[in-house]
């Protein structure tokens, strides 16, 4: 790599990181003006992802070198904003009896606002080792602190063996999935999933007899305007 190529990169993280904190500033104010009791919960990810020097497409991305990951797609980063999810989830009938599950959770934001805001079961899974342990390094500090994440659980697993027979509502952020990558996941989740659950993807229509559109939601991710597709699964098999 060349001193201009590491000048530039360096200039552009010095100012993502001086965005970032004003960047979050408005989310955290829109999502504790309909959730106070989320303050410490969103300040400890402030706390772990915000006001540092790497954030969390660092993190990634410095988890992806060491493992040398880098030229797998399926494993770029990127987020979905805690309020562009609230506005999901708000188009959503959701149930005390849902169980939230996100294959490829990143840092696990949407599993702690699910758990908490909604109050249902959540679970994340992801392959980034570094996002699990900080999830659950949170996850423990706030349990000592009176929150109840009894229902609130984060796997460090490739999502291809984990078990999606309890879940209710998916939640796949897979813009930068392969096609081949997001028609296995999708197939797997429809042969595992009771019919009548909700799978919301992003980006691109699904394929599959199983998954009849409801609605669409338009909303800002870390990568620009999109569209979250909301699915209801049917009994195909
Ligand atoms: C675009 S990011 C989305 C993160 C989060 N869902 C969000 O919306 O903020 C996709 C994530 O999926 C993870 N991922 C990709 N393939 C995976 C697999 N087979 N098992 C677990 N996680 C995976 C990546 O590491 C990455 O963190």
């Amino acid at each position: 790599m060349s001193t201009l190529h590491r000048l530039i990169g360096s200039c552009y993280r010095k100012t993502e990181a001086l965005l970032r904190p004003l960047l979050f500033r408005r989310e955290k104010t829109a999502i504790l003006s309909r959730y106070p009791k989320l303050q410490p919960i969103m300040e400890a990810f402030e706390r772990h992802y915000i006001r540092v020097e790497y954030g969390a497409h660092d993190r990634s991305l410095m988890e992806r070198i060491e493992r040398k990951l880098t030229t797998h797609d399926e494993f770029v980063y990127g987020t979905t904003p805690w309020r562009s999810f609230l506005k999901v989830a708000d188009s959503l009938e959701i149930k005390p009896d849902d169980f939230f599950i996100e294959p490829g959770c990143g840092t696990g934001h949407l599993c702690f606002l699910m758990n908490q805001a909604y109050g249902i079961r959540a679970q994340g899974i992801e392959v980034m080792a570094n996002f699990i342990t900080t999830a659950n390094q949170i996850r423990k500090d706030l349990s000592e602190q009176g929150f109840d994440f009894n229902n609130l659980h984060f796997y460090n697993l490739d999502f291809f063996s984990s078990d999606f027979s309890r879940g209710t509502i998916f939640y796949i952020a897979g813009t930068c999935f392969p096609d081949d990558y997001l028609t296995r996941l999708i197939h797997k989740i429809a042969k595992e999933a009771k019919p009548g659950s909700t799978v919301i993807t992003l980006t691109h229509e699904l394929n599959h007899p199983a998954y009849v559109l409801s609605h669409q939601v338009e909303a800002f991710f870390s990568w620009g305007r999109d569209k979250a597709l909301v699915y209801t699964l049917q009994d195909v098999n």
